[in-house]
């Protein structure tokens, strides 16, 4: 078992561990001895695969166990479904002294860790993330959301779980895919915080050390948050290639998947800092070594002005100014903060091979 401790607002544990999933039962009732019930939030995919498991264990410890089901994907993240999820804990009579569980990815995280924030001003939830992403980066960290017609993640507020129990079983039965876009931020952490991840990540059977790949992934988050909880400043440097990510995300109106918008802008984000003498060409080389390694993409036929152009809505930018994440060397970024006025030359200079 690899347990990680979280100092912030709240300190809790988050446990890396294979058949983790089984344990929930025991964990939810040492950490939570006079909650009576627990209201599981999941989607209908995971449902079907680990639902019936996760309210039979909570049951064996004598939990009353409700579960909520959402559709499967980013449109159930959203207003609607949110209040239909309060309204539905309020019908259950779920109360201050229960517990939420949010069973599944990114979404359902995102989504029940609001809910579990808001429903009676603040109920403590357990996150379980099934996806690769959720365990190295959405469960972490205490950020929930939900979007609205504007754009992603657009209400939401910081609230920690009580605990995070990654089990890198479930992972077995995700789609190749979702695995991959994963492995985008897998990437991405390391480009921030551990080049050492990335030569295992390079060199190593991915599957043969996934707990301890979850487990750095986790440490550099968790380290970045203990020092920024609430996004104030170097907490931005977890958005490495989101600036022209999410510029790709808005171009094609979210077709084309997370994970390979992210892979595509740490490209064009590091190649433009090499461009400017501020990163070794190295790091570069390194980078497009990975995405290719893990068949993601490194290259966008959207133009400089088309990207800097949705770029401006990036949650960085203040006014005149945005602030970007370079990388500096491997394993290293930090935040440069720009006149927004320079930004199209800076993504001219990341697109030109
Ligand atoms: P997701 O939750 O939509 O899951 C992807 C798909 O995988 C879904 O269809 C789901 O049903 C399926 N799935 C999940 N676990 C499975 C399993 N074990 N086996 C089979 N299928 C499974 O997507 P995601 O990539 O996990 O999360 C994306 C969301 O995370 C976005 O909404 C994003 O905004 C959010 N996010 C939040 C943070 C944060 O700090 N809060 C950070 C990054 C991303
Ligand atoms: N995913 C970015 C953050 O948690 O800050």
């Amino acid at each position: 078992m690899i347990t990680i401790a979280v100092k912030a607002s709240r300190d809790y544990d988050i446990l890396i561990a294979s058949g983790l999933l089984g344990q929930l039962g025991d964990r939810a009732k040492a950490l939570h001895p006079n909650a009576a019930a627990a209201a599981i939030v999941t989607d209908d995919t995971v449902g079907q695969l680990y639902l019936k498991q996760a309210e039979t264990v909570l049951k064996e410890v004598g939990f009353s166990v409700v579960a909520y089901s959402i559709s499967p994907g980013e449109a159930s993240k959203n207003g609607t479904q949110y209040l239909h999820l309060l309204d539905w804990l309020a019908e259950r009579q779920i109360t201050r002294s229960d517990i939420i569980i949010a069973l599944g990815g990114g979404v359902v995280g995102d989504l029940a860790g609001f809910a579990a924030a808001t429903y009676l001003r603040g109920v403590t939830y357990i996150q379980i993330p099934t996806t690769l992403l959720a365990m190295v980066d959405s469960s972490v960290g205490g950020k929930t959301a939900i979007d609205l017609k504007a754009g992603k993640n657009l209400a939401g507020v910081f609230y920690q779980p009580s605990a995070v129990l990654c089990d890198p079983d479930v992972l077995d039965t995700l789609p190749e895919p979702v695995f991959q876009e994963g492995i985008a931020e897998v990437i991405k952490c390391g480009m921030i915080g551990d080049g050492r991840l990335l030569d295992q990540l390079l060199n190593e059977p991915i599957q043969d050390n996934l707990s301890h790949i979850i487990a750095a992934c986790v440490t550099i988050k968790r380290d970045i948050v203990e020092r920024d909880e609430f996004d104030h400043g170097e907490r931005q440097v977890l958005n490495f290639g989101h600036t022209v990510g999410h510029a790709i995300e808005r171009l094609c109106d979210y077709s084309i998947p997370h994970g390979h918008a992210v892979a595509i802008g740490m490209m064009v984000e590091t190649r433009g800092a090499v461009k400017k003498k501020l990163c070794p060409p190295e790091c570069l080389y390194l980078l497009e070594s990975l995405l290719h390694r893990f068949q993601l993409p490194g290259h966008t036929d959207y133009s400089a002005q088309e990207l800097y152009t949705a770029a401006l809505y990036d949650k960085k930018r203040a006014g005149d100014e945005i602030t970007l994440v370079i990388p500096r060397e491997i394993g290293r970024c930090e935040l440069m903060t720009l006149p927004v006025a320079q930004l199209l030359a800076w993504i001219e200079a990341g697109c030109q091979s």
